[in-house]
């Protein structure tokens, strides 16, 4: 932790086009006790809702990341620097049902306010949960959406947290 700078948000600056397309999130949730599971993500958006600075995230109904974020108030999003894409690749395919992904991409888990968050990382957002929406195929106006992202009808549910505090690397 003593890597890391602590900022409020109103203070983070960032191209979020290139670092939600191209840089990629990695969303950290508690997994058991004392340990944590890792799963890249780049559906997802950073803004402004109910008086609070928030983060949106989908996650599929069959992500174990979706099992682990329903039963725990926080998780964190971070950002990595490229050198790790092969492990973001890795925390993109595997799932923490039958892996340790953490260990396998040999990351370092720390804790800052009980929220999970890996050493490696280059900006960590902590986030509290503020609600879940499901995506429903009711609300797609453009056909392409429903045709393109969803043949298996597995919609995504909506996470929307609230963005505690953003720790960055020094
Ligand atoms: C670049 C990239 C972006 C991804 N974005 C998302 C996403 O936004 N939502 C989602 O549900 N899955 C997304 N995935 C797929 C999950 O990361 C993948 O299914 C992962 O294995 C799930 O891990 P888990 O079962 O441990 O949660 C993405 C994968 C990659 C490689």
């Amino acid at each position: 932790m003593d890597n890391f700078a602590v900022i409020s948000p109103a203070e983070f600056q960032c191209r979020p086009f290139n670092m939600i397309e191209k840089d990629w999130f990695v969303i950290t949730t508690q997994k058991g006790g004392d340990n944590a599971n890792a799963m890249t993500a780049n559906w997802a958006g950073i803004g402004f809702l109910w008086w609070e600075p928030v983060a949106f995230t989908f996650i599929r109904p069959q992500r174990f990341t979706h099992d682990l974020i329903d039963s725990t108030d926080a998780h964190s999003i971070a950002l990595f620097d490229e050198a790790y894409r092969k492990q973001l690749v890795f925390c993109g395919e595997a799932s923490g049902r039958d892996t340790d992904k953490a260990k396998e991409c040999g990351f370092t888990l720390l804790w800052h306010d009980g929220i999970p968050f890996f050493a490696e990382a280059e900006i960590v957002m902590l986030c509290r949960k503020m609600a879940k929406q499901p995506l429903s195929p009711d609300g797609f106006i453009d056909p392409v959406i429903g045709e393109k992202a969803y043949p298996e009808r597995d919609y995504h549910d909506l996470y929307i947290s609230k963005i505690l505090k953003i720790l960055v690397k020094k």
